[in-house]
């Protein structure tokens, strides 16, 4: 059909269309179904319900679900001791491990071995350039529990910069939410960078987790797990590294003389 409505033996059964893009075994996506959290094309679907994953817009509790193998977008939470690279040569578990085998998709930046916290994963090769490049400045939070308690002075250098040896950092947001842990906001993509800069201030960091990237936050989200980007966060992010607007996106063409 072409309105994108499917006939009753038409397409695949719902439930083996959302365990295949990794939202759980049959069974689950059958539970989530039958609890009314699955919606076709803005309708609740009910069991029994056949899509076409090439036509159908499938929403799990409001998230689009990339059913069709084109863009997508994990927000992992990346637990300690797993690396940030598609394959380790060392055999270490990566963060492609966590994710969904198909489609590939590759860490957008990267957390060291050691940190915490959230990571997109992607294939969109475009929005991942502007993420990563340092000129879109996409804001970072980090919660660093460090060794002792950093005086209101050494919160004021992280704030106005600290030295580094690739150079002085920009100004950024440090605040102590309890003491002994700091809340940093940067929007450079240095190597370790806020063990650095907190190595700098003489309090080295003890644990370091990544608790927002631009406009992406999200709490529930348990070490280990991922859950895909809603339409909405897309958006936003697209929004977050967005050319300014006296930029022109496409270079003018130069007049000939
Ligand atoms: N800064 C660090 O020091 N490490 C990370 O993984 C991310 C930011």
């Amino acid at each position: 059909m072409s309105d994108g409505r499917v006939a009753a033996d038409d397409g695949e059964r719902l439930q083996k269309v959302l365990a295949r893009v990794g939202l759980g075994s049959r069974r689950v996506c059958e539970d989530l179904i039958a609890d009314g959290l699955v919606t076709v094309n803005g309708t609740v679907a009910e069991l029994g319900r056949r899509v076409i994953a090439e036509v159908d817009i499938i929403e799990v509790e409001g998230a689009l679900i990339p059913v069709k193998p084109s863009a997508v977008y994990y927000l992992l939470n990346k637990p300690a001791r797993v690396v940030t690279t598609a394959s380790d040569p060392q055999g270490r578990d990566t963060v492609v491990d966590l994710v969904p085998d198909e489609p590939r998709v590759f860490p957008v930046g990267r957390l060291d071995y050691e940190t915490e916290g959230l990571l997109l994963l992607t294939n969109d090769g475009e929005l991942t350039h502007r993420l990563t490049h340092p000129s879109f400045g996409v804001e970072k939070e980090y919660l660093a529990s460090v060794e002792g308690t950093p005086s209101r002075l050494a919160l004021r250098q992280l704030r106005e910069g600290v030295e580094l040896d690739d150079g002085p950092t920009a100004a950024a947001q440090a605040s102590m939410e309890t003491p002994g842990l700091v809340k940093l906001t940067i929007h450079e993509g240095r190597n370790r960078q806020v063990r650095r800069m907190c190595d700098a201030i003489g309090h080295p960091v003890l644990r370091l987790v990544r608790t927002r990237i631009g406009p992406i936050a999200d709490r529930q989200l348990k070490p280990g797990e991922w859950r895909f980007l809603t339409g909405e966060e897309v958006r936003s992010l697209a929004v977050a590294t967005a050319p300014p607007v006296d930029e022109p996106a496409i270079e003018p063409k130069r007049r000939n003389r």
